[in-house]
């Protein structure tokens, strides 16, 4: 059972259902001289989980960190419920409801594993209910409740993701941005990550905007897929669809060796925590 509340602030004017949660048109954004993405547009529709899908550099981290006000766009304009959030600061992203889920997880490593979650509810007013909230993702990962009182840096990779994914849980977002889940972590891990990312979404209806090198893992769990390559989309279909198609089979789900645009297949680091 969950206790967080799912109803959502009054839409505005500018919102109804079928206004997407997030629309980025023509995005590009560069470090100096390097552009990293050229021209993304893509959305993503409330209760959804959508993917983007590449290979290591492809652009995805940085597609986050525009989303999320870390980087300012040279181009472009990134829409959240309807309303432009391109030029907003980070902090002022977080309280309309937008959570981001680093790379590497990057939880407090000196913090419990309890202080961590708080750390994520701290724009939140309402006490008991967060103390309600932290019995609920708990209740998603029982190891954390195990380890509660532990520090976050001696959680193992796989503990430190379910921490970070919890933590941006504790903010009672209606949308989470998760870099990469299954870095560095076992099949097994990534599978049981996944599951939860999936119940997350049914159970809540939290939105859900996932960047992925595991093609397998990512189309499986989700609805709608973007394949971005050097930076561009190339490809976007239903998961069901792109599943299908022999150029994500073949590049992506493992048996060739160039990508839709001639994108050269990446070697996988076997560094599992
Ligand atoms: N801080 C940075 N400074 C310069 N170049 C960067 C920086 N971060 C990423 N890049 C470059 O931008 C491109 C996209 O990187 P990134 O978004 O991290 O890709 P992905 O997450 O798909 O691996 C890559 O060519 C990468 O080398
Ligand atoms: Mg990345």
């Amino acid at each position: 059972m969950t206790t967080m509340p799912t109803g959502q602030p009054a839409a505005t004017s500018a919102a109804n259902d079928e206004t997407p949660m997030l629309r980025l048109q023509n995005v590009e954004s560069a470090y100096g001289p390097i552009k990293a993405i050229r021209g993304v547009s893509l959305q993503v529709r409330r209760g959804e989980i959508a993917a983007v899908l590449g290979s290591n550099g492809a652009g995805k981290t940085t597609i986050l960190k525009t989303i999320s006000g870390i980087i300012d766009p040279r181009k472009g304009t990134v829409e959240f419920k309807g309303e432009d959030i391109t030029a907003n600061d980070p902090s002022a992203i977080v309280r309309r409801g937008l959570m981001h889920v680093p790379e590497g997880r990057e939880v407090f490593p000196l913090l419990s594993v309890r202080d961590n979650l708080l750390m994520g509810a701290y724009t939140r007013r309402d006490g008991d209910a967060v103390a309600r909230d932290i019995e609920t993702v708990f209740g998603y990962f029982p190891i954390l409740r195990e380890r509660a009182a532990q520090d976050a840096g001696l959680l193992s990779g796989g503990q430190q993701q379910m921490l970070a994914i919890s933590r941006a849980l504790m903010a009672n977002p209606e949308l989470i941005l998760l870099d990469e889940p299954s870095l560095g972590l076992s099949p097994k891990l990534t599978k049981e990550i996944f599951e939860i990312v999936v119940r997350i979404n049914r159970e809540r209806g939290t939105t859900i905007l996932l960047v992925e090198q595991n093609a397998n893992m990512a189309l499986n769990a989700s609805d709608y897929g973007y394949v971005l390559e050097n930076g561009r989309i190339v490809m976007e279909d239903s998961c069901d669809r792109l599943r299908e198609k022999d150029d994500i089979k073949e590049f992506y789900l493992g048996m060739k060796d160039e990508g839709v645009r001639g994108e050269r297949r990446w070697k996988k680091k076997k560094t599992w925590r």
